[in-house]
């Protein structure tokens, strides 16, 4: 089979085609996705990251790889949640879906080019009527064409057999992905691809993109989800779209204690926390001669004493102070000679109400 230098394409507008040419190449071209404001705006987010968060860059002997843009540059949204290629996608994918990774790569000019690194990101999926566990859309932040780096795909029919790089490349052949910058490309990642670099002095920045299905294993562990999506978004489809959660956010929400919910919906309930202090004479500015604490926790142990010397209160006052509220005070006229009160003074009870999540 020859090899393609530019992939055809069906029309932006026409999802049934695009869908149709997906089956039968597990890819499909998407020319001039973004507009050319939008790709100034994000080359423009990319330089400016580069230069604030270097330390977010990771190293091919540059800082050329960042899976975390989202934290700092929030417009990387556009190319997630791009209108047209959340509606191929869910056409593709037959139901709910949802966010898995964003990448992005600066690839940097070469002296020398090196060959197609063929490989798929992960296995297909045998299951699903396209083979399709993830799909993954790659827009060019530069112009890409025969003189510079250059996405590349070997296309395969979606439900057909699998085969080895050598009998895929037979039977497939080479698609060098050429296009202006903002185009696209969607793809099946379990497709044979990769990037041909070539000697150029021209470097190339594509934005990679990858979805799956909610209910299957999560692509990767790289990309962090801010709150302000899965959990603060208005839109509960968008806080749905990206609850996905991979071990990377879940252990990074433990650690960094983020609460699962917050605002309106979050479920706090209060409860009481007690504190009896026994006093010398009825006065709220007598010493304390007895305290027990009731601490509102199943299991607890109530203290009571009449010997501590590290109470924490000296007085009621004290304790008031300190933000308890007195919700029983002692019985003024009660007899001083009662044997009880004689050990154990006048028996104030205040109570301070916390606040916890359910
Ligand atoms: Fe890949």
């Amino acid at each position: 089979m020859p090899s393609l230098i530019q992939a055809p394409a069906p029309a932006l507008d026409d999802l049934e085609a695009q869908a149709a040419f997906f089956q039968a190449n597990s890819y499909v071209a998407l020319p001039n996705l973004l507009s050319r404001g939008q790709v100034a705006r994000l080359n423009e987010a990319i330089d400016r990251d580069r230069e604030r968060h270097p330390f977010m860059w990771y190293c091919e002997g540059q800082r050329d790889y960042n899976c975390n843009l989202l934290l700092t540059e929030p417009l990387f949204e556009i190319t997630i949640r791009q209108p047209h290629v959340l509606a191929l996608v869910e056409r593709l994918m037959g139901g709910a879906f949802c966010f898995e990774e964003l990448s992005v790569r600066h690839t940097e000019p070469s002296h020398e080019a090196r060959p197609t690194g063929w490989h798929r990101d992960r296995p297909h999926w045998l299951e699903h009527p396209l083979h399709l566990d993830y799909p993954q859309v790659i827009y060019y932040l530069t112009d890409v064409d025969e003189g510079t780096h250059c996405f590349t795909i070997s296309p395969e029919p979606a439900e057909g057999e699998v085969l080895d790089k050598a009998g895929q490349l037979e039977r497939g052949g080479t698609v060098y992905f050429y296009g202006q910058a903002g185009s696209a490309i969607l793809f099946n990642a379990a497709a044979l691809h990769g990037v041909t670099i070539r000697e150029t002095e021209r470097h190339r920045r594509i934005v990679q993109v990858y979805y799956g299905h909610p209910q299957r294993p999560c692509l990767s562990e790289v990309t962090l989800i801010p709150p302000r999506l899965w959990r603060d978004h208005p839109d509960p489809e968008v806080r749905r779209f990206y609850g996905k959660i991979n071990r990377y956010n879940r252990l990074m929400r433990q650690a960094m204690e983020i609460a699962a919910v917050t605002g309106p919906e979050r479920k706090k309930a209060v409860r009481q926390r007690l504190l009896y202090l026994h006093a010398a004479t009825p006065s709220i500015r007598a010493q304390v001669i007895g305290i027990a604490q009731h601490e509102p926790v199943r299991g607890s142990v109530t203290q009571i004493t009449t010997e501590g010397q590290e109470w924490p209160y000296a007085t009621v006052h004290d304790a008031v102070v300190d933000g308890w509220q007195v919700i029983q005070f002692p019985d003024q006229r009660a007899p001083f000679d009662d044997r009880e009160i004689d050990i154990l003074g006048y028996e104030f009870i205040l109570q301070q109400l916390e606040e916890y999540d359910e």
